[in-house]
């Protein structure tokens, strides 16, 4: 079984001690978009993909997030992610550890019947939710910008996959907590059609919706609360001008600051029993952390209001890069860092402060159209390396 990377905070380690890094040191697409074969060896360092719009170079990203968080890290469907005219995708990874250890992770997806399976070394995990955060990825692209200007599911989401590949209790007490507001949900429905509920049916799925429920939101909070000297310090990293951006947990039934698990819980109760007469009326559980938020501001100014293009594209550059600092720091954990195609958005000199923040960093993917953005900041060799992609083809360039 594939160890989890470094003491996770609670669930599944499996490996105690060391905190270890895991490189990807092989990658093969096979009928992944428009890769029909393509096998790239990647060094430890930098690995960048260069080539012209439409060549495959997004694709090649996409796969290794598949390895990592079983799914494609945009919002699109597993089927769409097999090649056109073929039966089914297959990618698969050689991931070696610090102390030389190789692991081979792969993952398959058939068209018809639409089945997705994953091997580690050979034998299925115990559930597909297994497999998250033990090759921990974060990534940044333009298609994350709606984690600044998009609604609050967006921040949720942003929360959710930070804290599920740290935590594997987090992961479980989230799945579980969407399970009963499914089911809760559900029966109020059902109750505002017939006008009638039977008494014993809610509530077990109200217990169940308070007691993870709390949880996610009492680890959401303290997430929010280390996240916030990282992003304070990212920020200034991209952008060293007098601008300070902050960021803070909203939650409709806070505990106040330093909260534990079980006060959370207790205000979460309370919140249900006083809107319980609403809830049968429209039919919703309207407690809970399903509604929260993140509050973003510069400079005491709402984001989402008040920032300008250059603003939320910067912000958004450092919530990721405290989101990887913070995995690293708190977790033990050196993820691999994804950046697609964020060359073309930023200016010159941020552009060069994020290449040298990540010359510092373990292993990172980049794409970009052009070789030049990175200036001679990176020495090619060995530990980075340079791909040329071409449709759907990608070869080490020498
Ligand atoms: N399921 C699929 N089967 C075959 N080809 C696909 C599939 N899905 C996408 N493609 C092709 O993949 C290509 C896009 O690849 P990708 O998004 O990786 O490009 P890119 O190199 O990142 O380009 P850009 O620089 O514009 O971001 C397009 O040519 C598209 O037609
Ligand atoms: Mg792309």
């Amino acid at each position: 079984m594939l160890p989890r990377r470094g003491p996770a905070s609670g669930g599944t380690a499996v490996l105690t001690g060391t905190p270890q890094t895991m490189i990807l040191s092989r990658i093969r697409l096979g009928n992944f978009r428009n890769h029909a074969a393509t096998a790239i060896e990647l060094g430890g360092g930098i690995n960048a993909f260069l080539g012209d719009n439409g060549q495959g170079k997004t694709n090649i990203l996409e796969a290794v997030s598949y390895l990592s968080l079983t799914k494609s890290f945009y919002a699109s469907g597993d089927s769409e992610a097999i090649e056109i005219g073929t039966g089914g995708f297959d990618v698969e990874g050689v991931l070696v550890s610090d102390a030389g250890v190789q692991h081979q992770v792969s993952v398959t997806c058939a068209r018809l019947p639409q089945a997705k399976r994953f091997l580690i070394n050979g034998s299925p995990p115990e559930r597909l939710a297994a497999v998250i955060g033990r090759f921990p990825v974060v990534v940044l692209s333009p298609e994350k910008g709606p984690i600044t200007f998009g609604g609050p599911g967006e921040r949720r989401k942003f929360m959710d996959l930070a804290l599920s590949q740290v935590s594997g209790a987090y992961l479980e007490e989230i799945l579980e907590y969407r399970k009963a507001l499914r089911q809760r949900n559900r029966i109020l429905t059902n109750n505002r059609a017939k006008g009638f509920l039977p008494p014993g049916v809610i509530e077990p799925w109200t217990e169940s919706l308070v007691a993870y429920g709390s949880r996610v939101a009492h680890r959401r909070a303290m997430f929010v609360t280390d996240l916030r000297s990282h992003i304070v310090s990212a920020y200034r990293t991209i952008m060293p001008e007098a601008e300070t951006p902050d960021i803070a947990y909203v939650c409709g039934f806070a505990a106040g600051e330093g909260a534990d698990a079980r006060a959370y819980a207790a205000s979460l109760s309370a919140d249900l029993e006083t809107r319980s007469t609403e809830e049968r009326r429209r039919g919703l559980t309207l407690a809970g952390p399903h509604r929260d938020d993140l509050l973003l501001t510069i400079n005491g100014m709402n984001v989402q209001r008040f920032a300008s293009h250059g603003q939320h594209k910067t912000l958004l550059v450092a919530m990721k890069i405290a989101e990887y600092s913070y995995m690293q720091e708190r977790h033990n954990e050196t993820p691999m860092l994804l950046l697609d195609d964020v060359f073309s958005e930023l200016d010159k000199g941020r552009v060069h402060r994020i290449l040298s923040f990540a010359a510092g960093l373990g292993q990172v993917m980049i794409t970009a159209t052009e070789g030049t953005v990175f200036g001679s900041s990176i020495a090619w060799g060995r530990q980075n390396r340079r791909f040329i992609v071409e449709r759907g083809t990608c070869r080490q360039e020498t």
